[in-house]
């Protein structure tokens, strides 16, 4: 059974080399230097424990995607709709795609977009690239959605691969809640990109805080109005993240140094794009929440002050200069 990865960044290098370390057969589409450095890739899990796969198929040509039975999908959302069009001519009907995707629609968008069938997956870590080093920088597991009609040996070879790798991998019932709790969970990532701080520090300083529980009450009244109840990623209820939030400093660090366990250095991936010079997906992100609450009537400020700090810094990358970043407290002060 040959596995493809669609976009073999910090994610798909990450899954790809895992996989391919305990033998499975994988074909990485990839751009730029990974090529380059496509011989030397390796995946650090957050325990330290190093996986390399000489074997990896590495190529830019989507010709190698061609009649892979599973391909995982690790493009950022803004992507999603090339990845279609790349895909539709290259995959079987028969192949089962997953997306391991932020925002909530990318599933969606694949399964309508191509003949096979997509079902949405959830890494509920974080995963930093440097070179060829794919590092995971926070604890978590992988979440997946059940299997599609007729697909379900090909998903639980997919689920046995994955836990052989050393992943942590769930079988969701309701996938919707899953990635509605990880949205809600990610619109930190819009405050550490308005602001430029690593999760750690956003999450050490007070007025970051208050921005990301406000956007956290802001999407669970989303969800509400919509019929979703999100699910927690974490062993805390997510009603009490944003009271938690609010919470004296030395109180919070123990509780995220228990819930994230971010190293100092972990960064939001919407922040890594803004630093490397590209759109970033906060659009179905913060944006999203802000496009869902237009539609149902409700306000929320502090998704619309977060996407409009990180349009503003994408303007400025887009014209060449470096973006200028808030104080949490000017973000703050924007609600
Ligand atoms: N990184 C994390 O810690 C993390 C954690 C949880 C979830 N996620 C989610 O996982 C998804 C992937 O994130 P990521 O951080 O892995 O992103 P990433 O490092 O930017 O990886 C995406 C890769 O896809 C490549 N790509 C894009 N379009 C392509 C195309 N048409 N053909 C071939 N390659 C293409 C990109 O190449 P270029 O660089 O040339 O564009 C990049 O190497 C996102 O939805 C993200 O929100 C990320």
């Amino acid at each position: 059974m040959d596995i493809g990865v669609f976009g073999a960044g910090a994610i798909g290098g990450y899954l790809g080399v895992r996989l391919g370390a305990v033998g499975e057969r994988v074909r990485l589409l990839a751009r730029h230097d990974l090529i380059e450095l496509a011989g030397r890739l390796e995946a650090i899990d957050h325990a330290g424990q190093r996986a390399v796969a000489p074997e990896l198929i590495v190529s830019a040509d989507p010709d190698i995607l061609r009649g892979v039975a599973i391909c995982l999908v690790t493009v950022k959302s803004q992507d999603t709709a090339r990845a279609i069009e790349v895909l539709a001519p290259r995959l079987d009907p028969g192949a089962l795609v997953v997306s391991f995707q932020n925002g909530l629609d990318n599933a969606r968008r694949l399964d309508e977009g191509l003949a096979a069938s997509a079902v949405q997956g959830v890494v509920t870590y974080n995963v930093l690239r440097a070179g060829a080093v794919m590092r995971q920088a926070t604890k978590g597991k992988l979440v997946i959605a059940r299997a599609p009609a007729g697909l379900a040996g090909l998903h639980a070879r997919l689920v046995e691969a994955l836990r052989r790798a050393g992943e942590r991998v769930e079988v969701a019932a309701d996938i919707d809640a899953e990635v509605a709790g990880k949205l809600l969970v990610n619109l930190n990532n819009g405050v550490c990109a308005a602001t430029g701080l690593p999760i750690a520090a956003a999450l050490a300083d007070p007025d970051a805080r208050a921005v990301f529980a406000a956007c956290v009450e802001e999407g669970q009244r989303v969800f509400r109005a919509s019929g979703v109840t999100p699910a927690s990623p974490f062993a805390l209820p997510l009603a009490v993240v944003p009271l938690a939030l609010r919470l004296p400093d030395a109180v919070v660090r123990q509780l995220a140094g228990r819930l994230v366990a971010a190293r100092p250095d972990a960064k939001s991936s919407t922040l890594q794009d803004l630093e490397r010079g590209r759109a970033t997906e906060i659009g179905d992100l913060n944006g999203a929440i802000v496009e869902r609450a237009r539609r149902l009537g409700i306000e929320c400020p502090a998704n619309a002050a977060v996407l409009a700090a990180v349009r503003a810094h994408e303007a400025a990358v887009r014209a060449g200069e470096r973006p200028r970043y808030l104080t949490p407290r000017e973000l703050r002060d924007r609600l």
